[in-house]
């Protein structure tokens, strides 16, 4: 095979990549070696900036193929039956930069892209059911709180401990974390979940709400605090790693969909909001529907252009879905795509990983990078009378459809009879913990407790897990008592 000679990104052939132009062989480099100048300010430029949350994380293609019939809750041509699209998960951490190791304690992204014959459908999900907040107003101060002082620019326990005392609604998902499912083995070994309460419509255009369950068939495996550690410390990239490898030698991991329905009108009398993110719609109530498996079986070929610049946006529905009255789920519809403009640019859609798989006509144009455009004869605006593309309004309800009225209010959600912040956190420890999973929660919230530096935190989150479970509360008091002496000294708030 013949080599090919190196060129400049204009296409001319160069001399050298070795040496740069001098005058003389011990002289000053020249700025007139534009080569020079191309490669170095090239450089300068490679990276774009990294997601401001997930930022580390790693992904692959696959398929989502249906094996059940749901056409009787969502008319969505990606879950008919008989149907099979071509998908892009991406999985990450949440706190951590790009390079932090794989294995800290976080919850996991679960990011997933159906490249599907009506638009794209995004997921935007995690490995928890839960999330710690209910409200997106306060997502900036929540995650400012799990990343860096600015002094410093150190993690701190303190500022962590500090909010999620302050927002009692955190409990059931700090649970979560602190429990085994905060280290997840690999990113093969753990569920997926729509996380929000979604609205399906079908082809009568009745109405429900669904969640959503992604379940792995490879068992949901952990880590233990000291193995995450251990792993931290010797290979940082440990679940990337692990889904790439598996991939490359044909182990293709799978995950199970499944939906929870719950009809339009069950919501209102629904005995917690149906649309309060800390909350899991228990399975007695709602049982698991299955829809279909997902598959991975194609690594990227080119990580940057593929993952790195991959764009996945909550507002991405397709018809036959769409949000609900979650206020998480509403403030996320804003955010993403506004992060996409930032980080990628105004046209990210256009780049092939983000593109969709029919055919677009929409009238957007021009801006930073453009390079799809349409015939110069087609119109550029709506309506015309060329031809050109109009708007369809059997889409209409598509878009989330449900009764709203009231006065413009900064409030709560209505409430429903059995809405708190602690219940389903103590059930998580009484009910589906074991003796061993519970010692395990105490010893990692007491090693992660006992490193906060305001004594006068302790009290707070002393009375924090005794709301979630008095025997926990006073396990983690008694723990974090015995290694921390200003525990002792029993300030409070
Ligand atoms: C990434 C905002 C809540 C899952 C992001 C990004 C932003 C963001 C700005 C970076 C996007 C990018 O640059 O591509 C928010 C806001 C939230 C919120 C404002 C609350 C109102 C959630 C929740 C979940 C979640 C509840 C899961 C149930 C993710 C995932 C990613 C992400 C998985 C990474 C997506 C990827 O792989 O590219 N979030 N987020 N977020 N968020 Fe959220």
């Amino acid at each position: 095979m013949t080599q090919p000679h190196t060129t400049t990104n204009a296409g001319a052939p160069v001399a050298s990549d070795a040496h740069s132009q001098s005058v003389g062989n011990d002289g000053s480099i020249a700025l007139v070696d534009h080569y020079l100048v191309e490669k170095l300010a090239q450089f300068n430029r490679e990276r774009v900036p990294e997601r401001v949350v997930h930022a580390k994380g790693g992904g692959a293609f696959g398929t989502f193929e249906v094996t059940h019939d749901v056409s009787a809750y969502t008319r969505a041509a990606v879950f008919q039956p008989g149907t099979t699209t071509e998908t892009l998960l991406r999985f990450s951490s949440v706190a951590g930069e790009q390079g932090s190791p794989d294995t800290w304690r976080d919850p996991r992204g679960f990011a997933l892209k159906f490249y599907t014959s009506e638009g794209n459908y995004d997921l935007v999900g995690n490995n928890t059911p839960v999330f710690f907040i209910r409200d997106g107003i306060k997502f900036p101060d929540f995650i400012r709180s799990q990343k860096r002082l600015p002094g410093s620019g150190l993690r701190d326990h303190t500022m962590q401990w500090d909010f999620w005392t302050l927002s009692p609604e955190s409990a059931h998902q700090v649970t979560w974390l602190m429990g085994d499912r905060g280290l997840p083995s690999s990113w093969r070994h753990m569920d997926g979940f729509g996380s929000h309460t979604y609205q399906w419509t079908n082809a009568a255009g009745e109405r429900f709400w669904v969640k959503y369950h992604f379940e792995t068939r490879q068992g949901n495996e952990t880590l233990t605090q000291a193995q995450a550690d251990q792993i931290a410390g010797e290979d940082a990239d440990f679940h990337r790693r692990d889904l790439h490898a598996a991939i490359e030698g044909g182990d293709f991991p799978q995950w199970d969909l499944f939906v929870q329905v719950m009809p339009y009108e069950d919501a209102k009398d629904y005995r917690f909001n149906p649309f309060d993110l800390t909350k899991v719609w228990p399975k007695g109530d709602y049982p698991l529907i299955p829809v279909g498996v997902l598959t991975l079986n194609r690594n990227p070929e080119n990580f940057f252009a593929q993952i790195e610049q991959a764009t996945f946006a909550p507002s991405n529905f397709v018809p036959g879905i769409g949000p609900s009255p979650d206020k998480m789920l509403q403030a996320r519809i804003f955010s993403y795509a506004d992060a996409h403009r930032y980080r990628v640019g105004t046209n990210h859609a256009d780049l092939p990983v983000n593109a969709p798989r029919n055919e677009r006509h929409s009238y957007s144009k021009e801006g930073s990078m453009r390079y799809s455009f349409t015939p110069a004869h087609s119109p550029v605006y709506a309506p015309n009378s060329l031809g050109g593309a109009h708007a369809d309004p059997a889409a209409a309800g598509d878009a989330g459809n449900w009764a709203n009225d009231g006065e413009m209010v900064r409030a709560a959600a209505t409430l429903h009879p059995e809405d708190d912040d602690f219940g389903q956190a103590g059930t998580l420890v009484r009910e589906v913990m074991d003796d061993a999973a519970r010692d395990r929660l105490v010893s990692n919230i007491v090693g992660h407790v006992s490193q906060v530096e305001r004594p006068e935190l302790f009290e707070r989150i002393f009375a924090y897990w005794s709301n979630v479970d008095a025997d926990l509360g006073a396990r983690v008091a008694a723990g974090v008592r015995e290694i921390t002496p200003a525990a002792r000294e029993g300030a409070s708030v």
